[in-house]
């Protein structure tokens, strides 16, 4: 059988999504977004791309869930994006809306399905999918991490002119302006970070991390990044379709984990075909212990707001 992802939202994340799971050949797309004609065009655009990149499956665009019957994972990219000025959180109600509706239609349709979340403010709305989806934890995973690491390994390569793929790094905690990034496991090819950078570059560029989403928004000032969000969810969606059991940093439920219960909080675990299959408890110092507490205070906030719509 062939796999399929529905991605919901055919904006610029959504395309670019629907566009490299076809690159990559992991799945047939199905591109649903409100707007009519949109995901039918963009649809089709990407499809008419494959015989000369060379990719041969399949991609449709709809308005509606009846052609997503079936897949294997829904990612849901559909919401508003930032503007200059506004921070994640301030999408919060407007985008709750719009999750709520996505995942009771991937539920109906894909009831077996893993939901990919990557509509913001992320942690919040990974929530709202958990609560209203009903599916287990393990099928409930939010992108976060993968993008925020990327941009702390881009701009630790780009200081230390080496290759990025040297750079391994780990990002905890909520995807907004309190995120975790622990630079004492950052390394390349296996040498510490504290080797290589004095302490104040090093922060420089955890807090260049910590931006890096506003940086964008900065520059494109009508809306937020999309190549490297939509690179790092067709990563998680790839490990979940070939069962690659990637160690990535991801939104996960968390039930005591690192001490936070009841939200989803970005931390590191091994996704495979069954979504996550393992999150990793690592022991923390106690500024970064204090650091992913603040992170989490932060996301229950939210959830505390959505709980009032409920
Ligand atoms: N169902 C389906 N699609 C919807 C719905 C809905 N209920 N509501 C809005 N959309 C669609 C819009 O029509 C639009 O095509 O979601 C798409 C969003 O696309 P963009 O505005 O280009 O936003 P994008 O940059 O893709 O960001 C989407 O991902 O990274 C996050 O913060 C970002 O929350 C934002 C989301």
């Amino acid at each position: 059988m062939r796999k399929k992802v529905t991605v919901v939202g055919a904006g610029n994340v959504g395309a670019n999504c629907a566009l490299r799971i076809a690159g990559k050949e992991l799945a047939d797309v199905v591109l649903v977004d409100i707007v009519e004609g949109v995901p039918q065009g963009k649809g089709l655009d990407i499809l008419e791309s494959g015989p000369v990149e060379g990719y041969d499956v399949n991609v449709i665009g709809a308005n509606d869930y009846e052609a997503t019957a079936n897949s294997d994972i829904v990612v849901i990219t559909a919401g508003f994006p930032r503007k200059p000025g506004m921070s994640r959180d301030d999408l919060l109600l407007a985008n709750y809306e719009i999750v709520k509706t996505a995942t009771e239609q991937a539920v109906k349709y894909s009831p077996n399905s893993i939901l990919v979340l990557v509509t913001n403010p992320l942690d919040a709305m990974c929530w709202t999918a958990f609560q209203i989806s009903k599916f287990s934890k393990n099928r409930v995973i939010g992108m976060a991490g993968v993008l925020d690491t990327a941009r702390f390994r881009t701009f630790i390569a780009q200081e230390l002119g080496v290759s990025v793929s040297n750079v391994t790094a780990l990002v905890l905690g909520g995807h907004g302006d309190t995120m975790v990034p622990i630079s004492r496991l950052t390394n390349v090819s296996g040498i510490p970070l504290s080797e290589l950078l004095d302490q104040a570059t090093i922060d420089r560029l955890v807090d260049r991390a910590r931006n890096g989403g506003a940086e964008i928004v900065k520059y494109l000032k009508t809306g937020s990044a999309y190549y490297a969000p939509s690179a790092a969810a067709v990563e998680m969606v790839e490990s979940i379709l070939k069962d690659q059991k990637k160690v990535l940093p991801c939104a996960a439920y968390l039930e005591g984990e690192y001490g936070i219960k009841d939200l989803f909080v970005g931390v590191p675990i091994k996704l495979g075909s069954r979504g996550i299959e393992k999150i990793y408890e690592i022991k923390l110092q106690a500024d970064e212990q204090a650091a992913l507490a603040k992170s989490a205070a932060a996301v229950k906030e939210l959830i505390e707001v959505i709980k009032t719509k409920m």
